[in-house]
């Protein structure tokens, strides 16, 4: 964590890990979250296979304030800019573990499954699967499917990882990180209590909070990018190594 007093907040993007806040001061427009987490946060739980969004090694979950309650959906980290995640809660593979050493019924499920080999695809697979568990009550096959779909391994084999998705279920619900405890109302409001008033300015990015602000950057500089999902504008970064225009 970040424990340096706080400067000029506006210009570092912020979110919460493990229910602290983390203000990532050392992150640039085009710092990914998977080198953000490996280097200056020191998680190498989360792996990097492709770093192109295709191989689901650097899967993370990323929960934001939605509708009342919390959303958490599985990312790649490899593609997805650190300041995307400002506001945000982001999750990964060390927060599953509870304190006193009991693995997440995510993780015992993977065990029992025997659903990992060499181990490297298995940190994106937990934290799909994880997603999954928040998500859905009773998973059925086809969900589980369909949330491995963006994971690859290539020397276990999908059935016993499958078979832990449908089996994880069935393990008691844990105290940290049960999806009642995901949608608490203290989870909730600690993200809210980091929601900035301001827009975010990082140099080479800037986060618009209403389509006027929008507007108004995108006519002072029109060579600007707009930002989605960050898909494609990641790739430009990871593999072709480009410098890009200012992102909003
Ligand atoms: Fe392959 Fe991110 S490292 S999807
Ligand atoms: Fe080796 Fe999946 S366990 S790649």
């Amino acid at each position: 964590m970040d424990t340096r007093p706080p400067q000029d907040s506006k210009r570092f993007p912020r979110f919460l890990l493990d229910g602290e806040v983390v203000e990532a001061r050392d992150a640039t427009a085009t710092t990914t979250l998977l080198q953000y987490l490996r280097g200056p946060l020191g998680r190498c739980g989360t792996k990097e296979g492709c770093a192109e969004g295709d191989c689901g090694a650097c899967t993370v979950v990323v929960g934001e304030a939605r509708d009342g309650g919390m959303r958490y959906r599985a990312v790649n980290s490899c593609i997805r800019f650190v300041p995307t995640l400002d506001g945000k809660e982001v999750v990964t593979v060390e927060s599953l573990r509870a304190p006193d050493g009991t693995l997440h019924p995510v993780q015992q499920a993977m065990v029992e499954a025997h659903a990992s080999q060499c181990g490297f695809c298995t940190p994106g697979f937990v934290m799909s699967l994880f997603a999954l568990y928040l998500d859905a009550a009773e998973p059925a096959r086809a969900g589980v499917l369909d949330a491995l779909a963006g994971n690859l391994c290539r020397c276990t084999g999908y059935r016993p990882i499958i078979d832990a998705g449908l089996r994880m279920r069935g393990y008691p619900e844990p105290d940290r990180w049960s999806r009642a405890d995901a949608q608490s109302p203290a989870r909730r409001n600690a993200l809210l209590e980091i929601q900035r008033k301001e827009t975010l300015q990082v140099k080479g990015f800037a986060a618009p909070r209403t389509l006027n602000e929008l507007a108004d950057a995108y006519a002072a500089q029109p060579e600007s990018l707009i930002l989605a999902g960050a898909t494609d504008i990641g790739l430009w970064v990871t593999k072709q190594l480009r410098e890009l225009p200012p992102i909003r």
